[in-house]
């Protein structure tokens, strides 16, 4: 057997589209930049082009890498009426609190890359909150592919804030059984090898083998690694995954077009509510 290339070219595309089409009033989305590393740059780009192709407007915010100001710039857009989405870019630059608590100070309401720690606790327990975009995305792009979960085991690699915590409460919503492991798991092949749907968000390339799935097993690959030739690769082993597996989303190509394409519809969400019906 040969696993399914679960790609997320089509469905972003189709998100992007939707959000286009739905824009009238104007939408303004702000990233807040406090680093200057490259790959923040490449994704800042990356949701600022999509987002001008969208209709919404994207505003880059730079601000010195110091905690007060982060905070109070925050606030300010968050404060701002023709502001709908508040993003804080990160890895932030060393020597700064964690982004999770910085970003404390974004309206959760505005708050459409599920950042601010109200987010998480909300959508733990069930009340409206928006998700992380990536962590969105993986629930979107299982849905497109028809991946069934109810009743299903899902077993989610990694468990931060941004990523593996918030999959693992959509997929519960789901209805799935969800284990979670994480780098002190013992023996990560034997729980993994049972899973129906595979969620690796880990930043280890190569972490996930053949010896890790089963034949029915769905894999979604969130890491993205760079690699010395400067390409990206994920946390699963393609070669050996594939030959293995019932599907696997490719890196690049992936969970990546759909987490930006959802940004853009939470943002218009944001700005709808706002706006009101
Ligand atoms: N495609 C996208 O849109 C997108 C968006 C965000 C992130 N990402 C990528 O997703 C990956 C994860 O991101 P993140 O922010 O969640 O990373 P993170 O904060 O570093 O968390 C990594 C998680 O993986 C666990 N882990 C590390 N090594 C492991 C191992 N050998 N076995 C089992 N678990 C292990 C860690 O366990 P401990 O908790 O025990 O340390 C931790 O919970 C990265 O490659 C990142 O670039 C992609």
């Amino acid at each position: 057997m040969s696993a399914v290339s679960l790609s997320g070219k089509q469905l972003a595309a189709a998100i992007r589209a939707e959000v286009a089409e739905a824009v009238a009033e104007p939408v303004k989305l702000a990233v807040v930049l406090a680093s200057t590393d490259e790959a923040s740059a490449w994704y800042v780009r990356t949701i600022s082009t999509a987002a001008a192709k969208a209709g919404i407007d994207c505003e880059l915010v730079d601000t010195k890498p110091d905690a007060d100001e982060i905070a109070a710039t925050l606030h300010r857009l968050s404060a701002d009426p023709t502001v709908h989405g508040v993003i804080l870019q990160s890895p932030l630059p060393p020597g700064l609190p964690p982004a999770q608590q910085l970003a404390g100070a974004i309206d959760p309401a505005k708050d459409v890359d599920g950042a601010n720690p109200l987010s998480l606790g909300r959508l733990a327990s069930g009340q409206p909150a928006f998700a992380p975009a990536t962590a969105a995305a993986v629930l979107a792009l299982l849905d497109h592919h028809q991946v069934e979960l109810a009743g299903r085991h899902a077993v989610v690699v990694g468990r931060s804030t941004v990523v593996g915590k918030p999959v693992a409460h959509l997929l519960l919503d789901r209805n799935a059984t969800v284990t979670v492991c994480h780098s002190r798991t013992k023996d990560l092949a034997a729980i993994t090898s049972q899973a129906d749907v595979l969620v690796v968000a880990a930043g280890r390339a190569g972490l996930i083998t053949g010896r890790h799935v089963s034949p029915g097993t769905t894999v979604i690959d969130v890491g993205t690694n760079p690699t010395e030739d400067g390409r990206l690769t994920g946390d699963v082993d393609a070669a050996s995954v594939v030959p293995a597996a019932a599907g696997l989303s490719p890196v690049p190509g992936g969970v990546g077009p759909v987490t930006t394409a959802v940004l853009l519809r939470h943002t218009l969400s944001a700005a709808c509510a706002s706006i009101g019906p």
